[in-house]
């Protein structure tokens, strides 16, 4: 029975809060307004046979594409198959960042379709609240730039997400055609939030009273983002400090990890979990766009990005996301 729970839960965070959260975002621009974003399911999901579950099943999908999980075996997830996200936790399961990501446990097949099956990072916690962050400086590919200029493939959904946040976006060009390539879009969200200047942006929040905002689209100064991570703990200097003592544990692995020398890194993650009970954790997820390095190739992650050198920024990011964490215990 609990199975049931954990789809709709997910899904209803999907079909429900994007849409809602969208429109606000119009009528409501900026971070004063960004209270109203927020979204109670509880009501929505208020099916009588969840009642007995709704503690131990409170899995949520924060980001991401809609329809990309599914329910498994108690404790585990279920994320649509896609080779190079298989080939990186396969990576990943004999490496030291191991202990920093959800483990592996292999591909299976469901309803005719492939999954690969990860561990559900949410179980050891009781009505946990979820953060999910961007990590980076660049959130596509190079491969994805080069094929654009190639081909280029005009995205009319994303044309009118742009005009939905910033009507003076598109250029004139883009304007006529009512459409912006892939890339283009990417970079012009990096640049509204705070990736491009600071490595990182927030793609949503869960808190524990069931309340959900992926509305951090515009979220782009220190302080800002501050505020957002200061309402996120609430204040409790005690789960801050656990996230901050594991996210200085993350960074030294980070820097002793083959894996992470030999990959770029793009549209990966850090979730941040913590309860009532005050456990508090953060991982590395989602290797769907990392990308293995030619041989003998490796990444800085903290110089610039100039086309071609395929640098990433997580480690900018990271000093970044520590260095806030820490203004926030000296306030
Ligand atoms: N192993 C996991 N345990 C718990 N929650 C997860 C896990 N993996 C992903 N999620 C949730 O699903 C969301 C989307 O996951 P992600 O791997 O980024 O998918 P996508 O490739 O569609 O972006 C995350 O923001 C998080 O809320
Ligand atoms: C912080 O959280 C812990 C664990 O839930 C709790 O024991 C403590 O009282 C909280 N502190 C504050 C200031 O709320
Ligand atoms: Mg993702």
């Amino acid at each position: 029975m609990g199975r049931y729970f954990l789809i709709i839960s997910g899904l209803f965070f999907s079909f429900f809060q994007s849409p809602v959260s969208d429109a606000q975002n119009k009528k409501f621009p900026g971070i004063s307004q960004q209270k109203k974003a927020w979204h109670t399911i509880k009501t929505m999901v208020n099916l009588p046979v969840i009642s007995p579950f709704k503690k131990r099943y409170s899995w949520v999908q924060l980001a991401g594409h809609t329809g990309n999980f599914k329910a498994a075996d108690s404790g585990k997830i279920l994320k649509r198959f896609s080779e190079n996200e298989k080939e990186c936790f396969e990576r990943l399961m004999k490496d030291p960042l191991r202990s920093c990501v959800p483990c592996f446990h292999g591909v299976v097949e469901r309803d005719g379709e492939s999954y690969i099956q990860l561990d559900d990072l949410l179980t050891d916690f009781e009505g946990p609240s979820v953060m999910d962050c961007k990590m980076g400086i660049r959130t596509y590919l190079e491969e994805e730039l080069t094929k654009a200029r190639e081909k280029p493939k005009l995205r009319k959904d994303m044309y009118k997400k742009m005009i939905e946040v910033d009507p003076l976006a598109p250029t004139a060009e883009e304007n006529a055609q009512h459409a912006v390539t892939k890339p283009r879009y990417m970079q012009w969200r990096e640049t509204i939030s705070s990736s491009a200047n600071l490595g990182f942006r927030i793609e949503g929040i869960k808190k524990a009273d069931g309340t959900c905002n992926t509305n951090f689209k515009t979220t782009k100064t220190q302080e800002q983002v501050l505020q957002v991570f200061a309402e996120f703990i609430e204040g409790n200097t005690t789960i801050l400090k656990k996230y901050l003592k594991r996210l200085q544990e993350i960074n030294v692995i980070l820097e002793s990890s083959d894996f992470f020398k030999r990959h770029e890194v793009v549209g990966s993650s850090l979730l941040f979990v913590h309860d009532g009970s005050g456990n508090a954790n953060v991982w590395l997820i989602d290797f769907g766009k990392t990308t293995l390095l030619p041989d003998g190739q490796t990444l800085d992650h903290r110089i610039p990005w100039q086309e071609g050198n395929r640098e990433d920024g997580y480690l900018l990011g990271l000093d970044n996301l520590i260095g806030i964490l820490e203004s926030i215990t000296e306030r």
